[in-house]
């Protein structure tokens, strides 16, 4: 009887704290950089970057400093954020698929929009979808949930070089000339091969617009999954940005992916339904050091993309949502795997019934409180199952079992960074504390008691989640075949450069329609 009563009653404190509108089908827009570093937007300390609408997001929003993606590469990023699993567990390892794969995100995964359909929510995603094309497109996301896709289904260096700048100005990268041209899908069809990279973010953020814009018409509770292709390489940018940033291709790059935030977040407003959307922005890994100062930047973090260092995986994020969500700033740790179970929470859907790997991000967002999140399980580029965890962040603690360089120039002057520095063994391994050394430089004296009890502490915490990590099977051994490469005509030669749609410009002008153009400069 007792118990129950004070059940009873901490349901009542309980639904008490959560704020008014939770549970009302908010629309949530995920905003999702590519290979951005810890330090790239001027908010977070870069001199020369310009990122007005961001700066704003960030200034009206609620700011973490502590924030991580699941992988420091891409594909199993995007497969973490969008099931809330780690990529061990839906077998997006080892690595990234590409363009020839067979494999891809297993359908019996559920993602966010599939997560929200039975609520009556319309569900799209606009850019990079990368996980998986596959034998019909059968992996595309118009079959993982989604009501509608517009975007390349991958990196767009995983194509012959485009034309990135206005008047070909170059793009400063190599591009993979096995693959077909870059196609930009809708939904499950071809509609522009090779893709037009100077017009691309305007079509991008049209066809975000009017999906924000028509499902607030209609009164539709939405998810805009918005996956830029920016600010991965190699950099491009319409003509507008071209040579509009002092910090050279990677600033006009990023410029553009702020316009599109722009876009996107005055399409809110003008829609009326700015209120009741909850907006969340971070990016899929760290910065690619490989591209020298034309890539990303990790600020005071170590290294980059690929490696289990914070530079690959601690990544800017904000959370906004006026009224709902206070300004301000948060240390507390949390993860793209998080971002799930908070959708639920705050839509009222019901959770998959699977091992989710997220905890609730409510108490951070609406209550200032500390979030539920301790620890934190990195995993390489590659995971291993022989190998498993690279390094375990507890509290204030992060010991590194293995290390690998990664995505890194090999004259870089942090060898550990460098991508020919190989894999190895850390034993015993290094140990930091994060709140006073972020950029892991001052290891803990492996004599000391603080790292012997630590280290015990560590040591358990690691075999007790490897002891609960059920593999899922690898989706990178499904195998590949050429004839994958996506191409809108088939059957031409030479087999895959050939692939194009027909010289019409009736999608570029059908585009057109659906954008404003008022935020271009
Ligand atoms: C950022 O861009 C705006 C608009 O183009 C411009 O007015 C401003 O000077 C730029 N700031 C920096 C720091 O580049
Ligand atoms: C951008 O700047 C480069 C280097 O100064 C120059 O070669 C190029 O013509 C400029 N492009 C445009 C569109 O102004
Ligand atoms: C969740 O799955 C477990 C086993 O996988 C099953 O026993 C349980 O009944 C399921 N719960 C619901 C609510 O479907
Ligand atoms: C990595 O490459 C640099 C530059 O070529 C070279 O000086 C260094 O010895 C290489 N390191 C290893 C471990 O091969
Ligand atoms: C999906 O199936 C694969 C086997 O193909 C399995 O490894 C994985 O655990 C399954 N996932 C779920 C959520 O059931």
């Amino acid at each position: 009887m007792q118990q129950k009563v004070i059940s009873v009653l901490s349901f009542f404190v309980l639904s008490s704290l959560l704020p008014q509108g939770i549970g009302n089908q908010p629309n949530i827009v995920l905003l999702f950089a590519d290979d951005l570093g810890y330090g790239d937007l001027s908010y977070y300390g870069h001199p020369t970057s310009n990122t007005t609408n961001l700066d704003t997001l960030a200034s009206q929003g609620l700011v973490f400093s502590q924030f991580y993606t699941a992988s420091p590469v891409c594909s199993p990023s995007r497969a973490a954020i969008l099931t809330g699993r780690l990529q061990t567990r839906t077998g997006v390892w080892p690595g990234v698929f590409v363009p020839p794969n067979k494999g891809g995100l297993p359908h019996n995964e559920t993602t966010i929009a599939e997560m929200l359909k039975p609520l009556g929510y319309k569900s799209a995603i606009v850019g990079k979808w990368h996980l998986g094309v596959g034998e019909n497109g059968n992996f595309l996301p118009t079959n993982h949930g989604f009501d509608y896709y517009m975007g390349i289904p991958y990196s767009h260096d995983m194509c012959p070089c485009p034309i990135c700048f206005y008047p070909n100005a170059g793009c400063l990268s190599g591009c993979d000339r096995a693959y077909s041209p870059c196609p930009i899908f809708e939904n499950d069809k071809i509609v522009q091969q090779p893709a037009d990279f100077t017009h691309m973010a305007l079509k991008y953020s049209g066809a975000a617009t009017s999906f924000i814009k028509s499902n607030a018409a209609s009164k539709t509770p939405f998810f805009l999954y918005m996956a830029f292709q920016h600010t991965h390489k190699p950099q491009f940018s319409g003509q507008e940005f071209v040579n509009s940033s002092i910090r050279g291709p990677f600033g006009d790059s990023l410029s553009e992916l702020d316009w599109q935030v722009g876009e996107i977040m005055e399409a809110l407003h003008e829609s009326g339904v700015s209120d009741d959307t909850f907006v969340f922005f971070t990016a899929d890994n760290g910065p690619s050091l490989h591209m020298g100062p034309h890539g990303g930047n990790g600020g005071l973090l170590r290294c980059g993309k690929g490696t289990t260092w914070e530079g690959g995986q601690r990544e800017a994020a904000i959370a906004w949502w006026p009224n709902m969500i206070s300004p301000g700033r948060t240390a507390s740790l949390a993860a793209t795997v998080d971002l799930l179970p908070t959708i639920a929470k705050i839509t009222g859907a019901t959770k998959p019934n699977v091992s989710l790997d997220g905890y609730d991000m409510s108490p951070i967002l609406f209550h200032s409180k500390p979030g539920l999140r301790e620890a934190y399980f990195y995993y390489p580029k590659n995971p291993d199952p022989s190998k498993g965890l690279y390094a375990v962040r507890n509290q204030q603690y992060k010991a590194h079992y293995y290390q690998e360089g990664s995505h890194c120039q090999n004259t870089y002057p942090d060898i550990v960074c460098r991508s020919n520095y190989s894999e190895r063994a850390v034993d015993p391994p290094e140990l930091y504390n994060l709140l006073n050394d972020p950029s892991e430089v001052y290891p803990i004296d492996g004599t000391s008691d603080e790292y012997k009890s630590v280290m015990a502490e560590l040591n358990k915490l690691k075999d007790e989640f490897e002891k609960g990590m059920v593999w899922g099977e690898s989706q990178m051994h499904a195998g590949s075949s050429s004839s994958l490469n996506p191409c809108a005509s088939p059957g031409c030669t030479p087999f895959p450069s050939c692939c194009k749609t027909p010289p019409t410009e009736k999608w570029r002008n059908d585009l057109w329609h659906h954008t404003t153009s008022s935020h271009i400069p």
